[in-house]
Order: C-alpha cells, then structure tokens, then sequence
C-alpha cells in the first residue's frame, strides 16, 4: 500500500471515529468514550494530513508543520487546564474565532497560489476555475462572519461588552442588503476575479458577523454559540474544498450540521424562531424592559431560611449561573442530604440553559454526588411547584423570570422558565439586586412571598448548615 492509500484510509478510519464521537457525546453516560474517539480521530488526521503533505512539500516545511502542531497542542493543553467551567463558552466561541479565520487566511491563499500561476497555467484546470472562484468567495465569507461573529460572542459571553443586542435602525434591511451584496460580488468575481473583490467580501463578511452578533441580545446566547459552532463547520467545509481534503469536508459538514441541529433544539426549548435567531434577530425590534427596580424587596437572614426548610415538607432547588460562580454545589449536595435525613422531600428542577452551558447544573450536582433521581428537568418538575413548600433560587435568575410568561415587551417574552413563584415561599440566594445574563429585572423579587438572602451562594448555604447544625446536633453528626 502506497503511503497515499494508507492516508486515504486514515481518513475514512478518522471520519468514522468523529461519527462515534459525536455518537458518544450525546449521552452523559457514553460522553467519556465520544471524547476518546474524538481525540483519536484528530490524531489521525493530523498524521495523515502531514504524512500526504510531506510527499510534495521540502523537509524544512515539514518541520514548520510539526512545530506549528508543537506550539498549538501546547497552548491548547494548558488553556484546557486551566479553564473554569464557567468559562466554557468563552473558550469555545474564542476556538470558533480560530476556524473562522481560518478559512480566510485559506481562501485568501488559495486565491494568490492561483493569481500567481497566471490563469493560463494555473494549478486549477481552466474550467474548473470559476467553481474556484466561488469555492474562495463563499470559504472567505463563512470564515469571515465566523471570525468577527465569535469575537463578539466572546466579548459579550466574557462580560467584556454588555450584552444587550445592538438595535441599528433598519438592522433587518443592513443584513439583508449585506446576503444581496455577497451573492452579486460572488457572481462579479466568477466572472472577473479581482484584488479589489475579494478586499471588498472579506470586509463585508466582517462586518455582518459582527453585526449578526452585537444584534443578539444575552438570553439567545446559547442558540448564537451553537450557531457560531455551525458556521465554524461550514467554514471548515468549505476551506476542505479550496485544499481538497475530504477529511475537512467531512468533518466540517459533520460539525456544520450538528451545530445546526442543536441551535435548532434549544430554540424549540427556549421557544425562540430558529430563522430569526440565526438571522442576527430578525423581526426582532428594539426590546423593552431594563434593569430598575420594581418595587420593595424583602430580606431574610440565613438562621430563618434554615428554620424555613427545617419546617418544610417539600423543597426545589433551582440552581443558575451563581451556583456555579459560588463553587456552592458541594455544600448544596450536603443541604439536601441533611434535609432528606430529616424527612423534607427535596428535589432539583434544572432549566436549559441555566449557566452558560448546556448540561452545566447537571455537571456540578453529579461532581457533588447528587443522586440523579432528584435532578429533574423542567418540564417534569415545571407543574410540581404550586404543591411545593420552599424553593431555593440558589443563583439563577433569568431562567426563573416571570416576565417570560407575564410581559410581551420584556427581551425574554415566550422563554419556559420555572414557575418557583407558585411555591409557598421562594428563597433567592444572590449578592445584589443586579439583573441576570439577559440584563432585565426579575419581578420575582419583589413578590410578596419571596426573600432574598443576600451574600455568596456558598456562605449562605454554609450559613443554613451551621443554623441546621446547631438545631438539630444529632442529625449533623451522622456521616
Ligand atoms: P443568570 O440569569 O445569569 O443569573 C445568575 C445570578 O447569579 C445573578 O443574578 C447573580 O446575581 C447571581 N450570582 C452570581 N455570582 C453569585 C455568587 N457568588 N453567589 C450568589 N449569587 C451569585 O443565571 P441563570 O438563571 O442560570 O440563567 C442563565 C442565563 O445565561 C440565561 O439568560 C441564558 O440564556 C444565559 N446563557 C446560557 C447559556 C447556556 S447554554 N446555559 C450560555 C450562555 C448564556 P448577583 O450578581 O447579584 O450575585
């Protein structure tokens, strides 16, 4: 077997281990072995990419490949390392930044390799020139709104731009002005390839990823990563065509249409248009709603809530985002023993897209050795509320807004949310009155049977357990 066959067979083996991968990944039980297959899968194809390279290409380009593969596994190792959970997203949208540009600097290249033979001689077959040309536009293109679209999201998912959604006047009209333009430049280019078009897409491209983006306000941010996630496919698709590398077309499709599918999932779970989501909100006008305050609060001290849930019979706890920045699911886990061994039913009622990941809750309570059979999804624990003595918010916020269901003016009008209002008594563990993710108030605080514990999620439940502790010794002393 030619050193090209045994590549090419790589590459089917590799397109098959990123099938089981994706497979693997799909369910928590089976998500160690889709990460094995996924590793595995890379590593093939990296050495197989190199290995057909190495037949045209001098030793010393080689040894820059290697190098390149060296210093990127590096940064890429101690990234994962060291990267919080609730810094996923940012991580993921900053390496969606990377396959979209990517795909630019590919199309770009592919362009000036081609320019610099002269048509003539071209290492493109003469026919085959203007589908090169359309293959380099539409790979510029994706990339290039993948780019600008993933820095955004990353800006916004880090804190570092807010996250309410850039309303531009006529912003609907701009992106599809913007799609107008890419098609009569690519049908320009095909026709006449120039310098000054591909300048003129690349700026484009740039400019509507942004856009797209900014245009999202920060309850659909989940949708856009998923989104970002597809376009980064799609990128990798297309820069497969310009280098004719079936593993990348592949590969890139695989991803493509995946992250299309999730987008399209979490849209139906957060009753969002899938359209309009990825069409940077289309039909989406200006939101109203902010974060002022919308009545009187009530407080309760630590010592209360305890004697609040010691008298309970029921408890939920819906866990959100602050959970996690708390680092507060191991003393949740012991709470809710402590609670159980005292005879109060307790249970978990996790939304969708509480945190900023999905699954996110799910991972923390199954690190802290909750027992699954207590961690429901909304929907199964969504009616169980009305019929429930305590909740605890323990760091959530939007995903528990009633003006989701209230307030059709309001950015996150029509998302489910968990209906903790309907509890006899709601506790909210949080530091401050400040809005959530989404930036809008939450009525919910203001209710007349809500409190709200103010401080760290984790010393606040730590605070519980002491209270609990010192009511009832002989419970706290058993294991
Ligand atoms: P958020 O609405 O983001 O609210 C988190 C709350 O936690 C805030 O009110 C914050 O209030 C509180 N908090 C932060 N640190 C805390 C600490 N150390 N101790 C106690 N409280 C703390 O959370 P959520 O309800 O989980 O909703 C998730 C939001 O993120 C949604 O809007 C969702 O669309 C978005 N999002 C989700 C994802 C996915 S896929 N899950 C991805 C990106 C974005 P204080 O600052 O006053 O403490």
């Amino acid at each position: 077997m030619t050193s090209l066959t045994a590549a090419h067979a790589a590459d089917l083996v590799a397109a098959l281990l990123f099938v089981l991968s994706l497979a693997g990944l799909s369910q928590h039980r089976t998500s160690r072995a889709g990460v094995a297959y996924g590793i595995a899968g890379m590593a093939l194809a990296l050495t197989a990419t190199v290995v057909v390279a190495s037949r045209s290409i001098s030793a010393g380009a080689v040894a820059l490949i290697l190098l390149a593969t060296a210093i990127g596994a590096a940064l890429g190792l101690w990234r994962a390392r060291r990267v919080e959970m609730t810094e996923m997203p940012e991580l993921i949208a900053v390496l969606h930044s990377f396959v979209g540009l990517a795909a630019v600097l590919v199309g770009w290249n592919s362009y000036l390799e081609v320019e610099r033979h002269g048509d003539a001689q071209s290492a493109v077959a003469a026919d085959l020139l203007s589908i090169h040309h359309a293959e380099v536009f539409i790979g510029i293109f994706i990339g290039a709104v993948t780019f600008t679209g993933s820095v955004v999201a990353y800006l916004k998912l880090s804190a570092k731009i807010a996250s309410r959604p850039l309303v531009l006047p006529g912003k609907n009209a701009l992106n599809l002005g913007a799609l107008g333009a890419f098609v009569a430049l690519t049908a320009w280019f095909t026709a006449s390839p120039g310098l000054g078009l591909m300048v003129a897409v690349t700026v484009l491209a740039l400019l509507l990823g942004w856009h797209l983006v900014a245009s999202i306000g920060g309850g659909d941010m989940p949708v856009v990563v998923s989104m970002l996630n597809s376009y980064s496919g799609w990128a990798a698709a297309a820069a497969g065509f310009l280098l004719d590398n079936d593993l990348l077309i592949v590969t890139g499709a695989l991803v493509g249409s995946s992250g299309a599918y999730l987008s399209y999932i979490m849209c139906r779970a957060m009753n969002r248009s899938f359209l309009s989501v990825i069409a940077g909100g289309f039909g989406i006008e200006a939101p109203a709603g902010g974060d002022a305050e919308q009545g009187e609060h009530h407080e309760i001290a630590a010592r209360e809530a305890a004697e609040l849930l010691a008298a309970a019979r029921s408890v939920i706890i819906t866990p959100g985002y602050g959970m996690a920045v708390a680092q507060a699911q191991h003393p949740v886990a012991d709470l809710t023993r402590r609670l159980r061994e005292r005879g109060v039913e307790v249970r978990f009622g996790v939304h969708p897209v509480a945190g900023r990941l999905p699954g996110h809750m799910n991972v923390l309570l199954a690190e802290a050795k909750v027992p699954y059979d207590v961690v429901l999804e909304m929907d199964e624990i969504n009616e169980d509320f009305a019929d429930t003595s305590v909740v605890l918010v323990i760091g959530a916020n939007d995903t528990v807004n009633p003006a989701a269901l209230d307030d059709p003016a309001s950015p996150i009008a029509g998302m489910p949310v968990l209906k903790v209002w309907e509890a006899e008594r709601v506790v909210v563990f949080k530091r401050s009155m400040a809005s959530g993710y989404a930036g809008v108030q939450n009525p919910l605080f203001f209710r007349e049977n809500t409190s709200m514990l103010f401080g760290d999620a984790r010393q606040s439940v730590d605070q519980i357990l002491q209270s609990l502790d010192a009511a009832d010794p002989a419970l706290s002393a058993r294991p």
